[in-house]
């Protein structure tokens, strides 16, 4: 079977990361063309992988050339290049979010269904990473018992001069709204924001405090803080009935040097999801050839976009939200 010829719209960093781990070798998969805004930028990676550049994300969608397509451009881009991509009849991984707006994810939801065939994966990559796989297999079996929290920290060293506190709902909480539904196989149905004062380091946004409800009576919090300093550090800790679960550290070694002893914290989540990220990119190129997906649909992509929009309006009211409970239709089930 030929390999799969990889198209990859948007090469800043999460497109150059993906296109690293491809032209480093993923069985079944070739980087066959890149394309951005900045065509210095996709010229850049073109040179460096071999890949062909392209001037135009819909020349590249519908190019011959091309079987399967990233979007790794900005979130605003997302929807509209994924739905061309449904057009195309290609498969494509969108990086998080699958879209801005309840009814972008809708209109995904809508040309995927009418397509007839799933196209369409998000880049939640958490779900392939070992550590909360090992949460999520530790919670099937009955030694724990029952989920009663789910505490999960997301911090990031220093964010973008772009994110705003909303930002910091919709694009970093995003990753903890997808990977609360995958550890708890539930959906959420209420959200409560609220935030501490601004850090004076970052007084453009607040770190945010989000409180989730789940249909099944779990609670999860989420301390979402984009300039916490010292580098990026993802936790998770499920609280169950006859024990807890916890994320460790993702370095595999503990430094003891020049009065500091304990684990390295990554500068960002390239470090700490490294093997999450190949792991998606393996598991989206066998699903090119047929392997069942395990990563997440456009259905989750949507759930995780009626979370967010309801942390929006809960941070904006104060109040808690609720987050209406629908049937995932049977196309994706
Ligand atoms: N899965 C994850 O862990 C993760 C981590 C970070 C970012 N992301 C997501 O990945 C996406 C990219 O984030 P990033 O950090 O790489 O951003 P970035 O700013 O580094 O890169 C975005 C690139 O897209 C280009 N671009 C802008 N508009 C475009 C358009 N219309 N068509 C083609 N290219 C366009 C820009 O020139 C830039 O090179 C975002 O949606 C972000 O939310 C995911």
């Amino acid at each position: 079977m030929p390999n799969a010829r990889i198209g990859i719209i948007g090469t800043g960093i999460m497109g150059s990361d993906h296109a690293r781990i491809l032209a480093a070798g993923i069985a079944g998969a070739e980087l066959a063309g890149v394309q951005d805004a900045s065509r210095e930028r996709a010229e850049a990676l073109a040179r460096e992988t071999g890949a062909r550049a392209f001037a135009d994300p819909l020349a590249l969608i519908s190019d011959p050339g091309i079987d399967a397509i990233m979007v790794c451009s900005p979130d605003a881009t997302h929807h509209v290049l994924a739905l061309a991509a449904i057009a195309a009849g290609k498969p494509v991984l969108v990086e998080k979010p699958l879209a801005s707006t309840v009814a972008e994810a809708r209109d995904v939801i809508a040309a995927e269904t009418e397509h007839g065939k799933r196209l369409v994966q998000v880049g939640f990559m958490r779900r392939f990473d070992p550590g909360y796989r090992a949460m999520k297999a530790e919670l099937k079996g009955d030694r724990l018992g029952q989920a009663l929290f789910l505490h999960c920290i997301h911090r990031n060293a220093i964010g973008p001069d772009y994110l705003t506190s909303d930002l910091v709902i919709s694009s970093s909480a995003g990753h903890e709204f997808d990977i609360a539904r995958f550890l708890l196989d539930d959906e959420i149905v209420a959200a409560t924001v609220t935030s501490p004062r601004a850090s004076r380091l970052a007084p453009g946004r607040k770190p945010q405090f989000i409180v989730l409800e789940s249909a099944d009576g779990i609670v999860v919090d989420i301390e979402a803080f984009v300039d916490c300093g010292y580098g990026y550090d993802v936790r998770a800790e499920l609280v169950c009935e006859k024990g807890t679960i916890s994320l460790n550290p993702s370095p595999t070694t503990s430094l003891r040097h020049a009065g500091h002893d304990g684990y390295e914290t990554p500068p960002d989540w390239r470090g700490r999801f490294r093997d999450a990220y190949r792991a998606q990119m393996e598991a989206w190129v066998a699903s090119l050839s047929g392997k069942p997906n395990e990563g997440a649909s456009a259905w989750d992509g949507y759930r995780a976009i009626r979370v967010t929009e309801a942390c929006l309006e809960a941070s904006r009211s104060g109040g808690k939200v609720a987050v209406p409970l629908e049937d995932k239709p049977a196309f994706y089930a």
